[in-house]
């Protein structure tokens, strides 16, 4: 048994590149499918603040099977550390449930064309809120960022203000979400992180979810969605997406914990173009020819801010080292 634990370590060990290209192999993967079973499931069975909470439940209780078994060993918390994973969880309840709210309202693609705007959020907070002077060069590289995510949402063929406004809701949160989560870095390992911050998110979810949409889920939601694709398929779906979110989430993490942060965004965007491509094909979704040259606009524009970024951060090292 002692051969099978260290085995492992070793391969990780010695391939770290491979490892770390794996790690994002499996959150691109997980995440497609997410978004895809995601939307199918918002086509028969338009809930998202409940489903939201299934997300997170389903994700819940696959960490308290990993804890009981010890995979991995939980790691003890105290009232301190909770005092700073609240904040990171609440903010990620709300990017949660306002990227769902817009996922059921337009379409995937373009939901992740306007949460390809994340860095721009990001770079407004660091000048805005934590007062760090960014470059104005910085804030021109992501003028065709802001420009192509425009264009594409003027003849989005799905667009409405719901969809829209929800999902600039998400990009607020999920930019309070890393300033948080700055603040909160502890010693503890990504996995069980991840998994408190769930547990919070989940307690965070579940009223919003009972106000918003309880009375009409227990009057037509769930017999609708039976009557639609059976109880069977209805649960089946239900339990497949909250563990793919979940393990999507997981593996985001897990790769963080192995990647620079800027390096992290750029896979974040990158992963974008992966579920815009596939959702397209998958839905048969018509995108117009200004949307669909507005989103590419939109995606090279964060490359180029990436770029430009990293040569900043690379330059500010070397000044520090000389
Ligand atoms: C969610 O449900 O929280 C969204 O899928 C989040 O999207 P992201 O992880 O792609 O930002």
């Amino acid at each position: 048994a002692g051969d099978a634990k260290i085995a492992p370590v070793g391969f990780l060990e010695k391939y770290p590149a491979l490892t770390t290209g794996f790690f994002f192999f499996m959150w691109y993967f997980l995440n497609v499918i997410f978004n895809i079973l995601n939307k199918k499931i918002y086509n028969y069975f338009p809930y998202p603040y409940f489903v939201s909470v299934i997300h997170l439940f389903v994700g819940v209780v696959y960490c308290l099977v990993s804890w009981s078994v010890g995979l991995p060993k939980r790691a003890p918390m105290d009232s301190n550390l909770l005092k700073l994973l609240i904040p990171v969880a609440v903010c990620h309840a709300l990017g949660h449930v306002t990227s769902n709210v817009s996922f059921a309202a337009v379409a995937v693609s373009f939901t992740h064309t306007i949460k390809a705007l994340e860095p721009f959020f990001n770079a407004a907070a660091s000048q805005f809120i934590l007062g760090q002077q960014i470059p104005l060069t910085l804030w021109l590289s992501l003028a065709p960022v802001v420009l192509g995510v425009s264009m594409a949402s003027l003849t989005e063929l799905s667009f409405n203000w719901l969809g829209f406004i929800s999902a600039m809701i998400s990009n607020i949160s999920f930019t309070y979400r890393s300033i948080y989560s700055k603040k909160a870095m502890t010693d503890m390992d990504s996995t069980n992180l991840y998994a408190y911050i769930s547990i919070i998110a989940l307690i965070v979810c579940i009223p919003p979810a009972l106000i918003l949409e309880g009375p009409q889920l227990i009057k037509h939601g769930f017999g609708d969605a039976i009557a639609k694709v059976g109880l069977t398929k209805f649960v089946t779906d239900l339990f497949w997406v909250g563990m793919f979110y979940h393990l999507y989430n997981q593996l985001a993490t897990n790769t963080l914990e192995r990647v620079a942060p800027l390096t992290h965004a750029v896979g974040n965007v990158l992963k974008r173009v992966f579920v815009i491509g596939f959702s397209i094909v998958v839905f048969g979704n018509k995108i117009s020819t200004q949307t669909g040259i507005g989103t590419c606009i939109a995606i090279a524009g964060v490359a180029i801010y990436s770029f430009i970024k990293a040569r900043m951060e690379e330059e500010k090292r070397q000044t520090k080292a000389a």
